[in-house]
């Protein structure tokens, strides 16, 4: 009976979620960044602090500014960037207002898990990046120095479909000829120990 029920939770959101670097050129709505938002606030948070604060992005002009301040996809070579006519639509930054937590970068992780999520169930692709020039992005916002500037989250509805494959020597996510991007995962087996490793 309870393998019956878990057989029948639908995790399909989680599996198929992959990081979406083109986008269709078409508006998201404030509404739908504000709930991806809503939720990351009610993410887990060490000690309950919340430390985190978030900015939405949507005005074209501030998009193109937020967006040279981006670096993508560090496997691909050459270099490689989202053209104009693909670029994200919309940006959430995260903002960590409170360091005192040792945990507050799980916090930044919890909350950019909820957003990608969320988005997601709402038909939209988004990419976690990291590799931001900060202090640009600090400048372009007006974001007080008492904030960390964290990361970005690039939004917009999916002009790509990358597809996953069966890790074995690389981890290295690749485009095919026809420009599809194959993200190698690591097997269930090779991760999973059950009771003791
Ligand atoms: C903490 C973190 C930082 C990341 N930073 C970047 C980044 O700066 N630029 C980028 O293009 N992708 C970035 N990514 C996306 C990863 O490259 C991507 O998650 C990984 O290749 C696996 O692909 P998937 O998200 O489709 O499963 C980041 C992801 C995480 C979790």
């Amino acid at each position: 009976m309870v393998i019956g029920v878990i057989s029948m939770i639908d995790t399909s959101i989680f599996m198929s979620r992959r990081s979406i670097r083109r986008f269709q050129q078409k508006r998201v709505s404030l509404n739908l960044l504000k709930k991806c938002v809503d939720a990351a606030r009610l993410a887990p948070s060490a000690a309950n602090l919340q430390p985190l604060e978030f900015i939405i992005v949507t005005n074209k002009m501030v998009c193109g500014r937020v967006f040279e301040a981006l670096h993508w996809a560090a496997y691909l070579k050459p270099e490689w960037r989202p053209m104009i006519s693909e670029r994200p639509v919309a940006y959430i930054i995260i903002l960590v207002k409170d360091k005192t937590s040792p945990w507050y970068l799980r916090d930044v992780s919890f909350a950019a898990g909820t957003i990608v999520h969320i988005a997601e169930t709402m038909g939209v692709g988004s990419c976690i990046l990291c590799k931001i020039d900060k202090e640009i992005i600090r400048e372009i916002l007006s974001i007080p120095q008492s904030l960390l500037v964290d990361s970005v989250i690039a939004l917009g509805y999916k002009a790509e479909h990358p597809v996953i494959e069966e890790a074995s020597s690389s981890v290295e996510y690749y485009r095919d000829s026809n420009g599809v991007l194959h993200v190698p995962k690591r097997k269930l087996e090779d991760i999973l120990h059950i009771n003791t490793y």
